[in-house]
């Protein structure tokens, strides 16, 4: 990755947004920095308040940066600020939820600022899941139904797909990075793909959110979400945004200890399920489990590469074979909703070639 640019200060951000603010007719605004700055490695946040109005606001300073293992490169402000005008447009044609609200570009700073929402995110509810499992249903819940609502406005067009495509990919990602760090797809799983590679499936493709995760979402009430970090950069299939937030929520360390507590298997299971049946998906889907294994090896790549730059304690090692048992207990899950699919699948389509 490329290093960033020194990030701008909360006054100076807090100043450029009084100006642009005020020559957009605001009476006098006085903003005033109102928490600390949380910086999170695709951006720094800076919290800002109006003593005037009591109006607070969240200005966000892109950290441009490529090279990602497991999801899109940062977009620069203005296309992030576009994409958050798009989507609330689309909201405000639904009668829940929420998407925060853009107020303003603040080209002096690469920087943008929008509304500042309260609340905990989904990933926090999902990080309590295990002391709170009744939030955490009804969050992912919302977000299932966020997506369901936001998808059908990003709607391009359905289509039969061969599913040799996504097959391969996945292949590839086995035969060479995943090789590469000492890892090996599950028997099972492999068995599952050979089945698929044949075949084909319908898919819905439509203008994806492109990074539909839980920290991208804040609870604003027991069954409602504000989403507040669109992509809206590339148009693809329904599945890679829900296969997105499913590998987050899945992989999520709160997680972990379902390698041996079924407990814990049980509530992860139950909150991918909840999910899946808000969206609206009732039946195993070939195309979901294949974005779903894809995202799931990027995700182990991810998360070994991380744990490898922070040098090999033993503890650290007891830690990523806890890692690597639940991640290989997610790819058999998925692998076996595959066959499940495939077994099952009342369409059998044939190949499209
Ligand atoms: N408008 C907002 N209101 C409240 N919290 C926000 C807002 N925007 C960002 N946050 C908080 O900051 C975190 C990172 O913001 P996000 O826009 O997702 O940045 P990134 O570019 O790092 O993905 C979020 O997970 C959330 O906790
Ligand atoms: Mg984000």
């Amino acid at each position: 990755m490329t290093s960033p640019e020194p990030a701008p200060r909360s006054e100076a951000l807090a100043a450029e947004l009084a100006r642009v603010l005020e020559s957009g007719g605001a009476a006098a605004p006085d903003l005033v920095p109102a928490a600390e700055v949380v910086v999170t490695g695709r951006s720094t946040l800076h919290r800002i308040a109006d003593r005037a109005s009591g109006e607070q606001y969240l200005v966000k300073v892109p950290i441009v940066v490529s090279g990602w293992v497991d999801t899109h490169d940062v977009l620069p402000p203005a296309a992030q600020f576009e994409a958050l005008e798009r989507a609330y447009r689309w909201q405000s044609a639904e009668d829940r939820h929420a998407v925060v609200r853009p107020v303003a570009m603040l080209p002096e700073h690469d920087a943008f600022a929008m509304e500042w929402a309260p609340g905990r995110t989904v990933l926090e509810t999902l990080d309590r899941a295990p002391f709170d499992p009744r939030a955490a249903h009804a969050a992912v819940r919302a977000a299932g139904d966020f997506l369901r609502r936001f998808h059908r406005h990003g709607w391009v067009a359905e289509e039969r797909v061969a599913l040799d495509g996504p097959v391969e990919e996945i292949r590839h990602l086995v035969a060479g990075p995943l090789r590469d760090a000492g890892l090996r797809l599950p028997g099972p799983v492999s068995a599952a793909l050979d089945r698929v590679a044949d075949r084909s499936a319908v898919q819905a493709r439509v203008l994806l959110h492109g990074d539909y995760v839980p920290s991208n979402l804040i609870v604003r009430s027991a069954d409602e979400v504000v989403m507040i970090d669109p992509l809206l950069a590339d148009v693809g299939p329904t599945a890679d945004d829900l296969a997105r937030f499913l590998t987050v929520l899945s992989s999520n360390s709160a997680f972990l200890p379902g390698v041996v507590l079924p407990p814990v298997r049980r509530l992860r299971r139950s909150l991918e399920a909840a999910f899946r049946e808000s969206y609206g998906i009732r039946d195993p889907d070939e195309l979901l489990e294949l974005r779903l294994l894809h995202q799931h090896l990027l995700r182990w790549l991810r998360r070994r590469e991380n744990s490898r730059l922070r040098g090999a304690a033993p503890l650290l090692a007891a830690r990523n074979r806890l890692i690597d048992r639940h991640m290989r207990a997610l790819l058999l899950e998925s692998g076996a909703r595959l066959a499940a699919a495939t077994r099952h699948d009342p369409r059998l389509p044939g190949p499209i070639r």
